[in-house]
């Protein structure tokens, strides 16, 4: 990488600029995902990320429609900027496959020690940390190669999502920049100010550091359990096996919900490991992965009921009763152990006494190289 400093004078400042950089080589990459310069192939993929209505919602700039013809300009502005060293713009992709899933730039401002960052994640790699990873590799290269004083951030203030990434890579945040942009109708917008200094460079490299290491001592310690194989989602036996995330993604006692080509997935790790279900309650469909784990059992958010993910058996009905998996009716219950008066009948209460709460079901999974993986009666993109 090649940097010499220049000196330019404008209106009565000297400001020490920067020469062009040239692109890493080889790519800046973290063994995830890696950083590189667009090229021409990667339109298609560019065009297809934007078609999501959630990124000219929260970038302006970005045309609607989007075309590849756009998408083409992009990426000679992309290359055109990296010639005249006023921008560095990156794709981001998949370090293994070299699959564009976001992108990233580094835009040089008039005062060169004060730059802007920006980034998008394509809609179907979102959720698996691409962005942080990405905006910690361009921000530690761009630190060390230019002389920045100050790296700002901004996004729009409903854009949670991009403020989480910017936290999480160390971004401090500043505050409201009232009046900052302009939207599509040349309106004026406020936006969520981040910055990034030196020092606080070094504070997230050393958070950064000590995640690795217990990172790594999780990762060390992730298994997948050991259920009844009789309890194998249908469909699963000769399903191919998919990844739904990365063990990183997790810790113990912790659950997730994955969501893959209309499956909602509960992913949990239980005290015998992790375990692949349905994230829907076995009564009434609700969402377990926003009940409570304790060892192997999750408690739903609904009635009260109580599921062993390492057996599948049910451990408590719930408060409305009904059928077990084996088809033994249980009565109507009250947490506060209450007697219940007899309802009259109805149709309500004939549908709960008839629900039929069954076995936990299981997609079977594995763990390669730091990826969970489980067999999904899907085919995989
Ligand atoms: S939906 Fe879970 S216990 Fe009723």
């Amino acid at each position: 990488m090649h940097r010499r400093r220049l000196l330019l004078s404008d209106s009565g400042h000297t400001w020490a600029m920067s020469e062009k950089l040239s692109p890493p080589n080889p790519p800046l990459s973290d063994g995830v995902i890696a950083v590189r310069p667009f090229r021409a192939d990667d339109a298609p993929a560019i065009t297809a990320a934007c078609q999501d209505p959630e990124i000219p919602r929260w970038i302006p700039i970005i045309p609607v429609p989007y075309t590849e013809a756009d998408a083409r300009g992009f990426i000679l502005l992309t290359l055109q900027a990296w010639y005249d060293g006023t921008g560095y713009e990156f794709a981001i992709v998949d370090a293994a496959t070299d699959r564009y899933v976001g992108s990233i730039g580094l835009h040089v401002g008039p005062n060169p020690r004060r730059h802007a960052i920006g980034y998008l994640v394509s809609p179907e790699a979102r959720r698996r940390g691409y962005a942080v990873r990405a905006l910690r590799l361009v921000t530690r290269w761009g630190f060390e190669s230019l002389s920045i004083e100050r790296l700002a951030l901004w996004t729009l203030p409903g854009n949670i999502a991009s403020q989480a990434v910017a936290e999480k890579a160390g971004f401090r945040f500043e505050g409201l920049a009232r009046n900052w942009e302009t939207d599509r109708d040349d309106l004026p917008i406020d936006a969520v100010m981040y910055s990034m200094t030196p020092d606080d460079l070094a504070d997230s490299l050393a958070a950064a550091a000590a995640t690795t290491a217990t990172t790594a001592t999780a990762t060390a310690a992730a298994r997948i359990a050991d259920v009844p194989r009789e309890l194998r989602a249908p469909g699963t036996r000769a399903a191919p096996f998919v990844e739904i995330g990365r063990v990183t993604d997790l810790a113990p006692g912790l659950m997730r919900r994955v969501t893959l080509a209309g499956l909602d997935l509960l992913v949990a790790w239980t005290d015998d490991g992790i375990v692949v279900t349905d994230d829907r309650c076995p009564h009434m469909a609700a969402p377990l992965s926003i009940g409570a784990l304790a060892g192997c059992v999750v408690a739903c958010p609904l009635h009260e009921g109580r599921f062993d993910l390492c057996t599948g058996e049910t451990v408590q009905m719930p408060t409305t009763g009904g059928l077990d998996a084996d088809g033994n009716y249980h009565r109507p219950w009250s947490p506060s152990g209450a007697e219940l008066r007899p309802e009259p009948a109805s149709k309500k209460l004939e549908a709960r006494r008839l629900t039929r709460v069954n076995r936990l079901r299981y997609y079977p999974a594995r763990i390669r190289d730091g990826r969970l993986e489980a067999q999904l009666p899907i085919l995989p993109e």
